[in-house]
């Protein structure tokens, strides 16, 4: 069974997961509008990942007696209509910065409340923060170095059709 602490704070990373898959999917959406051929394939990509995060949340915490409970009342979905394409990158890199720290505190949870089980289960979001992480900034440092050259943007587009992570 898990503890009560310990369910509350997967329940809300679950729906987090779910946010970020919103919030990808709008910003796919957005960027295939505006012609972005590569990085809306990109994006629609990265919101299918972070359903699965949202979905391997939800068996486990089913898995191990809770109960799973999607809430998504808080979501609040930025207006990305007016950003620059580093803008966007730029708010996807705080966000998954805003939920690598979010696991780090899970992870402390399920220590403190000595659910070696959630511990171990969480490794796994740890690996996948600091993948996700790094593969964000990569991403900002290319678009750091065309600025406003058309030509670079041009490939950086292409670039991105072919830019996926490395899966396990
Ligand atoms: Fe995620
Ligand atoms: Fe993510």
């Amino acid at each position: 069974m898990l503890s009560e602490k310990i369910q509350k704070g997967l329940t809300r990373q679950l729906n987090r997961e779910s946010e970020s898959s919103q919030l990808y999917l709008s910003m796919a959406s957005w960027s295939e509008r505006k012609g972005y051929e590569g990085v809306c394939e990109f994006l629609y990509d990265h919101s299918n990942e972070e359903r699965i995060h949202m979905l391997k949340l939800i068996r486990y915490i089913n898995k191990r007696g809770g109960n799973a409970i999607l809430n998504n009342d808080r979501m609040l979905i930025p207006n990305i209509t007016s950003l620059s394409l580093k803008e966007l990158f730029m708010k996807l890199f705080e966000h998954e910065k805003t939920i690598s720290k979010e696991i780090n505190l899970l992870v402390e949870i399920s220590l403190q409340e000595k659910d070696y089980f959630t511990y171990n289960f969480l490794q796994w979001y740890v690996k996948e923060q600091i993948e996700e992480e790094s593969l964000i900034k990569t991403i900002l440092d290319k678009i750091e170095l065309i600025r406003e050259d058309k030509g670079g943007l041009y490939l950086f587009d292409k670039d991105m059709k072919n830019f996926h992570k490395n899966f396990e």
